[in-house]
C-alpha cells in the first residue's frame, strides 16, 4: 500500500498523475501561504503598537514639585486608582499622588530635601532612590519596607552632580507588579553647572521627561499584571509614555531637551528619528557628557536613562521612532517600528532662549592602575548571579570604602544595575566603547564583558546594604540580585 502511493505520487509522466500532483502541490502551497500569512498576522497584531490606534492624544507631563519652592516634607501617597489611558475608559492602576507614575521632584546638589512616602496600598511597599548617590540606610532597598498605612520620612541629601534619576518600589516579589500597575517617578537633579549651560530648561515646554513604558490592553482598559506572573510577564505589546497613549507634544521651534527614561518591565528599545536624521545626546544616567554627541539612534535597556537634544527650528513636526531591540532575537531588525511620540511645533508657544553648549561638563577618568579589588560576576542559566540567588540573609561580600574597584560583568541581555555608585566603562567585549556611552551610568547592556570602574563614596552597614541586580524586574523579583555592604 505504501509502496502504491510512493508509486503513484512518482508517475508524473502519465497525465493523470501529474495533474493530481500538480493538484496536490498548489493545495500544499496554498495551505502554507495561509498558515504563514496568519502567523505573519498574529505577530504582526501582537507586537504593531498602531494595530491599538486611536486619535493623538496630548502628552501628559508630570507635577513637577520644586524642592525649593515648596513647604517640606513633600508628602507622597502610593495608592490605587484608575487612570484613563484612552480618554473614557478606565483602568485600574496605582499612583503616587495622581492616578499613575509620580510627581518629578526636582532637588538641588548641596541641599537636603525632605520626604514622607505614605503607603496607601493593600501590601507593603517601599521607594528605591535609583541613582542616588545616598548611603545605603536612606536607599530603600529590600529591607526599607513601608507597612500598609504606615508611612515613611526621608532626608536625601544631593551630594551628586545634576542628572536624572528614579523612584520606584523594591520589595522582593512585588517589585515588577507595583512599577507596571502605575508605581514610579522622577527625581531631577540640578547643580550650579547644569543652570548655567544655557540648555532647555523648562520642564514641560522645552525640557520633557519622558518615560516609555509597555503595557497590554483589552477594549482600551490596561490589563493589570498577573497575578501568576512568569519571567516573560513584563513584556508588553503596546506603548505608553507618562501614561498616555499614542502622545503628542506641542513644542516651540526651537531646541527640545528630551529627558528619556525606559521604564519598562523588560523591554530594551531602540529610538531613532525618522531618515536617521540625527540629534544629540547631552547626559547618561548620572550627567553631563563632556560635550554634546551627535548620534542616530539610542539602545536603551529598562531602567536606563540618557537626555538628548532635538533642534525643532527649521521643522513643522517630528516623531520620535521605535522597534524592539533584542540581541537574543535575529528576526530584530524586522520586528514593527513605531511612533513614539508626535512633536508638533506650535508657533504660539513662545521659545525660551536655550543654546547647546559645546563644552557641557569635566570628567575625571579612574585609572585601572588605581584598581585594589577586582571582582567577577556572571548574570546567566538562571535567576542568579555566579549561581547563586538573592538570600536577604546572605551579605555576598563586603567593599572598602574609598576603594577603587573593577567589576567584570557578564551579563548577556541581563540589564545590570548597581546601588550608591556609579561607574565608567574601561571596556565592553575587550573594547573601548563610545565616549558617549563610557562615562557615569548605574545601569549597563552589556550583553557579554564589561568591565567597569568604580569607586565607592558612600557607607552601606550590614543592616542597610547595597544590592545591584538584573534590571529585568521579573528577573530581580526571582532572585537575579546579590547584596553587599560598604565600610
Ligand atoms: Cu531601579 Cu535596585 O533598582
Ligand atoms: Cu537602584
Ligand atoms: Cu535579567
Amino acid at each position: 500500500m505504501i509502496w502504491k502511493t510512493k508509486k503513484h505520487l512518482l508517475l508524473c509522466n502519465k497525465n493523470y498523475c501529474s495533474k493530481r500532483n500538480i493538484l496536490w502541490l498548489i493545495t500544499i502551497l496554498l495551505w502554507i501561504t495561509v498558515l504563514t500569512a496568519t502567523i505573519a498576522l498574529l505577530y504582526a497584531h501582537k507586537y504593531n503598537p498602531l494595530n491599538h490606534w486611536w486619535e493623538l492624544q496630548a502628552l501628559r507631563i508630570p507635577e513637577l514639585i520644586d524642592s525649593r519652592e515648596v513647604k517640606q516634607p513633600i508628602v507622597i501617597t502610593a495608592w490605587v486608582r484608575e487612570h484613563e489611558f484612552i480618554p473614557g475608559i478606565k483602568s485600574e492602576t496605582l499612583g503616587y499622588n495622581g492616578t499613575y507614575l509620580g510627581p518629578t521632584i526636582k532637588m538641588y546638589k548641596w541641599e537636603s530635601t525632605n520626604l514622607t512616602f505614605i503607603n496607601e496600598i493593600w501590601e507593603e511597599t517601599n521607594v528605591h532612590g535609583h541613582g542616588l548617590h545616598v548611603n545605603g540606610d536612606i536607599d530603600g532597598n529590600e529591607m526599607q519596607a513601608i507597612h500598609n498605612t504606615e508611612s515613611w520620612d526621608v532626608e536625601i541629601p544631593i551630594v551628586q552632580q545634576a542628572s536624572t534619576n528614579w523612584y520606584h518600589p523594591h520589595l522582593m516579589g512585588t517589585t515588577s507588579k507595583q512599577v507596571h500597575n502605575g508605581l514610579a517617578g522622577l527625581y531631577i537633579i540640578e547643580d550650579e553647572n547644569s543652570l548655567s549651560l544655557g540648555l532647555p530648561n523648562d520642564y514641560g515646554i522645552n525640557d520633557i521627561p519622558l518615560i516609555i513604558q509597555d503595557r497590554d490592553f483589552e477594549n482600551g482598559k490596561m490589563i493589570p499584571y498577573p497575578e501568576q506572573s512568569n519571567m516573560d510577564s513584563g513584556r508588553k505589546s503596546t506603548f505608553v509614555v507618562n501614561g498616555t497613549l499614542n502622545p503628542e507634544l506641542k513644542v516651540p521651534s526651537g531646541l527640545i531637551r528630551l529627558r528619556i527614561l525606559n521604564g519598562a518591565n523588560a523591554r530594551p528599545y531602540e529610538l531613532y528619528l525618522p531618515d536617521n536624521e540625527p540629534f544629540y545626546k547631552i547626559a547618561t544616567e548620572w550627567g553631563f557628557l563632556e560635550t554634546p554627541v551627535e548620534i542616530t539612534k539610542l539602545i536603551m535597556a529598562p531602567w536606563e536613562r540618557n537626555e538628548i537634544v532635538i533642534d525643532m527650528s527649521d521643522k513643522i513636526s517630528l516623531e520620535l521612532m521605535w522597534k524592539f531591540y533584542d540581541p537574543e532575537i535575529f528576526l530584530s531588525p524586522f520586528f514593527p517600528r513605531a511612533r513614539v511620540l508626535q512633536l508638533t511645533v506650535d508657533s504660539n508657544i513662545k521659545n525660551p532662549e536655550s543654546t547647546l553648549a559645546k563644552k557641557l561638563n569635566t570628567i575625571e577618568w579612574y585609572s585601572s592602575d588605581d584598581v585594589v579589588q577586582e571582582r567577577n560576576f556572571r548574570l546567566a542559566g538562571g535567576m542568579n548571579i555566579n549561581g547563586e540567588s538573592m538570600d536577604m540573609k546572605v551579605i555576598n561580600f563586603k567593599v572598602k570604602k574609598g576603594d577603587l574597584e573593577k567589576w567584570t560583568v557578564n551579563s548577556p541581555a541581563h540589564p545590570f544595575h548597581m546601588h550608591g555608585v556609579s561607574f565608567q566603562i574601561l571596556s565592553i567585549n575587550g573594547e573601548e566603547p563610545p565616549v558617549e556611552e563610557r562615562w557615569w551610568k548605574d545601569t549597563i547592556y552589556a550583553q557579554w564583558n564589561a568591565e567597569l570602574l568604580m569607586r565607592f563614596n558612600h557607607v552601606a552597614t550590614e543592616m542597610w546594604p547595597y544590592m545591584y541586580h538584573c534590571h529585568i524586574l521579573e528577573h530581580e523579583d526571582r532572585g537575579m540580585m546579590w547584596q553587599f555592604t560598604v565600610e
